[in-house]
């Protein structure tokens, strides 16, 4: 089937409409709007309802009411005068044309027989009625009945002989209802008046009050907008309520801790350029010096190509700490997790890392309390605990100490590691964990690293379940303690 581009434009138009549709039905404005007319507009036309359906029905009993008394009169008179043998009583006459006149109605007077005596619209007189409420009254029981689509009021009134309760007649009254009717419009033409009013001045309420409730939200809308798109870097200032007042100081937070993150990754990019570019410079002035000289003894070429491959080893170190970090975010859910001795598994480790510690004099203890066994990744936790004691070292003093600890409970194993070091300012240790933070920039490049240590060790103990404190005063030392559960549960 080919569409022609006439028939693409009003597809594109439908759709647009359809989805300008979807976006004002699916608007907090207009279902707000909704909300107050509902809210507003229902009870006053459930009252307005409510009023003229009463005053319908309390009409119709009281004029039932009022009919039913004039006939039982009547019939009494009827009696009185004997009307049912001789229907030429004027007195009697009158009063039924008069009675037929005031209510706009009819009246029949029906003998035992069911024989019409006299009908005040002189239409059925001799005739036979045959109406159930006329066959009911004649048992004994009045009956009232109202035709609300014609109407009109029935009412049957017993006559009864002169001297017994003995039915001989019944008195059969309809009256018309118009000026009920009559009443019922006028209220309401002016209920619909008053409804349309209380319509108009809600519908002008819920316009007023739902653009006020919208506004602040679209102005947080549009300023995170233009943040997002890049023109504005301003924090947001919405205090109409307190709900956007939330909303603006969680986006603050937000957008600040967006910043932050963008400024470590550019300090993380200078870091990783210098601290990758270091080695490099380092190799290129050792390789320079070996091609410009004539005649280098071999032992020199020994030395500097010593000294070349240890800063191959330190650009490789600062790759893999990079990599290390990248695969761990990777492979989050991939822990290889087996039975480990833990005390084994620290001692390990402090003897890979002694010699590093010799080399400033600072002493390393181990203290294990107990034999620990745990189901750990055994990789992952000798980096994490690796990382803590290296730092340990490298921020600390010459001739200082290092203090490993190792205990257990029944659900967790502890591993402390507490420094005789430089410390860590109060302001810096709810950040060292996040990658690329260092605290003293100049004095970190000198000792060198990226920065990433901590946030590796970090993702490790999470990984396992387990939580890591830092406890430090500057200048003091530090503490950080990690506690890992003994049995792995998988998330
Ligand atoms: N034991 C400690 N004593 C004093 N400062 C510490 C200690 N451990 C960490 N820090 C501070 O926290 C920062 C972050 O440590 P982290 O191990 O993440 O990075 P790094 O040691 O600088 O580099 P990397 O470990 O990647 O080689 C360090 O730069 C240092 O300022
Ligand atoms: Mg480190």
């Amino acid at each position: 089937m080919c569409i022609r581009s006439g028939e693409w434009v009003i597809i594109s138009k439908v759709n647009l409409r359809v989805k300008f549709k979807e976006k004002v039905i699916k608007s907090l404005r207009f279902r707000l709007i909704l909300i107050i007319l509902c809210a507003g507009v229902i009870p006053c036309a459930a009252s307005y309802i409510g009023i003229i359906k009463t005053y319908e029905s309390r009409a119709v009993s009281l004029r039932t009411a009022e009919i039913q008394n004039q006939c039982t009169i009547l019939c009494d008179q009827l009696n009185t005068y004997n009307y049912l043998a001789d229907c030429s009583s004027e007195v009697i006459n009158a009063s039924l044309t008069q009675l037929t006149n005031i209510y706009s109605g009819r009246v029949m007077i029906v003998d035992r027989n069911l024989k019409v005596l006299r009908d005040t619209y002189d239409l059925d007189g001799g005739k036979t009625v045959v109406s159930e409420n006329v066959i009911k009254c004649m048992a004994g029981e009045s009956t009232n009945f109202y035709d609300k689509r014609n109407r009109y009021i029935e009412v049957t009134s017993p006559i009864t002989e002169v001297g017994s309760d003995k039915i001989v007649g019944v008195m059969l009254a309809s009256v018309s209802t118009d000026s009920i009717e009559d009443s019922l419009r006028i209220f309401r033409t002016k209920g619909i008046a008053i409804l349309g009013m209380v319509f108009a001045v809600v519908a002008a309420l819920s316009f007023l009050l739902a653009d006020r409730i919208v506004l602040p939200l679209k102005k947080i809308a549009k300023g995170i907008e233009s943040v997002t798109e890049g023109y504005s870097t301003e924090v947001l200032h919405e205090n109409t309520f307190v709900e956007t007042w939330q909303i603006s100081e969680t986006f603050n937070k937000m957008l600040g801790r967006m910043k932050l993150l963008d400024d470590s990754r550019e300090e993380f990019v200078s870091n990783v350029s210098h601290e990758l570019k270091t080695p490099l410079a380092s190799m290129k002035v050792l390789a320079d010096s070996l091609v410009t000289q004539e005649n280098v003894p071999i032992e020199l070429y020994e030395e500097f190509m010593e000294d070349i491959a240890k800063e191959i080893d330190r650009e490789n170190d600062i790759i893999n700490d990079l990599l290390t970090l990248v695969k761990m975010d990777k492979t989050a859910q991939n822990l290889n997790i087996s039975q480990v001795n833990v005390n084994e598994l620290l001692e390990l480790i402090l003897k890979r890392l002694r010699p590093i510690a010799e080399k400033k004099n600072v002493e390393i203890i181990m203290e294990s309390f107990r034999p620990v066994t745990a189901e750990i990744d055994e990789v992952k936790m000798t980096l994490a605990i690796s990382n803590l004691v290296e730092n340990a070292i490298k921020y600390n003093h010459d001739n200082g100490w290092v203090h490993v600890s190792l205990n257990a409970d029944h659900k967790y194993f502890y591993v402390k590691v507490a420094d005789s070091g430089i410390g860590i300012p109060q302001e810096d240790q709810g950040h060292i964990f996040e990658r690329f933070y260092r605290v003293d920039k100049s004095h970190s490049r000198e000792i060198g690293g990226t920065g990433l240590g901590l946030a590796i060790t970090r993702n490790a103990v999470i990984m396992h379940r387990g939580s890591i404190k830092v406890y430090s005063e500057h200048g003091e030392g530090t503490t950080f303690t990690v506690r890992i559960p003994l049995i792995y549960v998988s998330a």
